[in-house]
């Protein structure tokens, strides 16, 4: 669950002045991005990890599960490369909306990987002090699992559902775009032992997210079509400030909690969109629509996720989305197939010949806004000639929450207008956009 603590806030914003620092409002910087499935060490690959919260909780909080929040941590990713430092060495980030702290994999002798982050080639970095606001004992529902180290050092370990971790220490660093655009030094973890070879950028609603730290007023990001087997990763784009095509944008309001409300099972700093419905070929599913919204517990709240490859739904949404597909292409199902242990509607055969048969879907959310899937999208290529919907049972991904994975956010702009509190969508072709 999320902070509420004033005195950290003070403590946090105290240190961060950012007189240099241009104005975000009217300044754009636009990256490349790509959509790459990333390598595992795990058996269960696919279902790995929430960034937000399975770190080992301290014994004596007494907390809920924090099971709401799972990302495809190696599985299909989007990476975005970010000049860090001074001068500034590039890292390969994860751009996840789902997570909080960012961190980077830096280079601690005797472990020198070398796409690294070199702490002593630069100039402006520093570790945080096991004095500072962040390392004190702290809320039971606080979220980042830090502690004081040995060395005096403010250490954070994160672990992951499948047995991985990353660990290392709070620094302070800056993202130098720029000689004219650097950010002042940012909160960042400093990974000096992790199973990863890429960073995170953590995005979410989160005071210590990489968006609220840079006080960045909107981002967005194109995910690129994955063409199967083509060898190359496919470049989209990523945008920290205005997007120059945002005009063509429709924006749906995001849904706030009040951090007070005690939901298990909900995540407060996550995107919730106020889903309406889902549509099949032309068909409005009977899901009621407080399928898609939290009950009192939490669950059933509709976040939107760059860091979750599939899309899930929890079991009254997804049974009827079963009920209509079984219709539609019943007899193509691969019968008793379940990938990655959550996706059970696969096929055999050719994506365009079952997405016909199948047809558009959509996700449609208040305001008349819609993300639509068209037919030749559906399917996706988990390998050995099988096709699987890239929908899944969030009960089977032991979450409560409707989450609206990358996959479906394909040749499509995402925008998050943090200063509007909303998210705009628009219809594009991604590799193309650069
Ligand atoms: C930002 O906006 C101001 C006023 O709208 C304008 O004068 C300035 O040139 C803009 N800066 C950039 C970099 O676009
Ligand atoms: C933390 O400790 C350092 C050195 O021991 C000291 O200079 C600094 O003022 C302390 N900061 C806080 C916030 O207590
Ligand atoms: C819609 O679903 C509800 C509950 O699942 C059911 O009672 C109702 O009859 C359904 N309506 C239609 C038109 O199928």
């Amino acid at each position: 669950m999320a902070p509420s603590t004033p005195l950290l806030l003070f403590f946090l914003f105290a240190s961060l002045v950012s007189l240099s620092y241009p104005k975000p409002s009217n300044h754009s910087l636009s990256f490349s991005l790509t959509s790459i499935p990333l390598s595992s060490h795990s058996k269960n690959s696919l279902f790995s990890s929430s960034l937000a919260s399975q770190f080992k909780q301290n014994p004596n909080t007494k907390t809920t599960s924090y099971n709401y929040r799972s990302s495809f941590k190696y599985s299909m990713a989007l990476i975005v490369s970010l000049p860090i430092g001074t001068p500034p060495q590039t890292q390969q980030m994860v751009l996840d909306t789902g997570s909080q702290l960012s961190w980077i994999q830096c280079k601690v002798p005797p472990k020198t990987p070398p796409t690294a982050f070199d702490p002593l080639l630069s100039s402006s970095f520093s570790v945080l002090p096991c004095n500072h606001s962040l390392c004190k004992p702290r809320v039971p529902d606080y979220t980042l699992p830090t502690s004081c180290d040995q060395n005096r050092l403010c250490h954070y370990s994160y672990f992951y559902a499948d047995g991985t971790y990353a660990e290392g220490n709070l620094v302070r660093e800056k993202f130098t775009f720029s000689s004219s655009q650097t950010t002042p030094p940012l909160i960042l973890g400093c990974a000096t032992d992790s199973s990863d070879t890429q960073g995170i950028l953590g995005m979410n609603l989160g005071r210590l997210s990489f968006s609220s730290l840079a006080k960045i007023s909107k981002f967005s990001y194109c995910v690129p079509p994955r063409r199967s087997q083509s060898g190359s990763s496919p470049t989209g784009s990523f945008y920290l400030g205005p997007n120059p095509s945002s005009a063509g944008f429709k924006y749906v309001n995001l849904m706030t909690y009040r951090q007070s409300q005690r939901m298990p099972n909900l995540d407060p700093l996550a995107y919730t969109l106020p889903m309406l419905g889902i549509r099949i070929n032309g068909k409005k599913l009977n899901i009621s629509t407080s399928a898609f919204r939290a009950d009192p517990s939490g669950a059933g709240q509709t976040l939107i996720d760059s860091g979750t490859w599939f899309t899930f739904l929890v079991d009254e949404a997804y049974s009827k989305v079963k009920e209509e597909i079984v219709k539609l292409a019943g007899p193509k199902l691969k019968k008793g197939y379940v990938y990655g242990g959550s996706l059970d509607m696969c096929f055999d055969g050719d994506a365009m010949v079952i997405g016909r048969m199948i047809g558009n879907m959509a996700f449609e959310f208040e305001n008349g806004v819609e993300i639509v899937v068209e037919r030749e999208k559906m399917l996706a290529d988990v390998g050995g000639g099988v096709q699987c919907l890239g929908i899944g049972r969030s009960d089977l991904l032991g979450v409560a929450s409707n989450i609206i994975g990358n996959f479906h956010q394909q040749d499509l702009w995402v925008e998050f207008d943090l200063v509007g509190r909303r998210v705009g969508f628009g219809r594009t072709d991604c590799s193309r956009s650069v």
